[in-house]
């Protein structure tokens, strides 16, 4: 029997002014996409910009559904939107920002486990790493890969070799 340990670390900012210029371009593209989210029945607005290897920024919002499982996250929509839209370019960072009823929240949201999925497919596919750009209204968290919120991730490489 062996223990083994995964660690992660990200960098923490207090103000949006500390990020570095690309980093603070689209925390503010997350931010102002945000108040398009399609949010009736949780109230919860949220914004994620994708920026692409060519620094083309994608934008997506949350966009709900009275069928709720059938409601789709900022963040899937964004990749989805990027990946469709720019087959050939590669997304190199993701930026997050939520709003609920008393505006931007305090707290930096994070992705859902479907989407820490979808971010580390597209990071397995492309072999390279996307930065993860967390943000509250005065927290930005920046976590240089989507596979550290993924530790033990399936992947293709597990679909080989189960089937193998
Ligand atoms: N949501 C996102 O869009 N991204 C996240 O990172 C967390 C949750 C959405 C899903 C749903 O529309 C609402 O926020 C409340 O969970």
């Amino acid at each position: 029997m062996s223990t083994k340990n995964i660690s992660i670390s990200w960098s923490e900012f207090k103000e949006i002014s500390d990020l570095e210029k690309d980093d603070r371009d689209l925390v503010i593209a997350a931010r102002d996409i945000s108040v398009k989210a399609y949010a009736p029945y949780s109230g919860f607005l949220v914004g994620a910009a994708v920026r692409l290897d060519d620094g083309t920024i994608v934008t997506g919002t949350n966009v709900e559904n009275a069928a709720f499982p059938s409601g789709i996250c900022a963040e899937r929509n964004a990749l989805s939107t990027a990946v469709s839209n720019f087959p050939s370019r590669v997304p190199v960072a993701i930026a997050i920002a939520a709003r609920n009823s008393e505006g931007l929240t305090a707290d930096p949201v994070s992705p859902c486990g479907n989407c820490r999925q979808v971010i580390a497919e597209e990071e397995f596919r492309n072999g390279k790493p996307i930065r993860i750009i967390l943000t509250g209204r005065n927290k930005f968290q920046v976590i240089e890969n989507g596979g550290s919120l993924l530790p033990l991730q399936f992947n293709r490489n597990s679909l080989k070799s189960n089937c193998l």
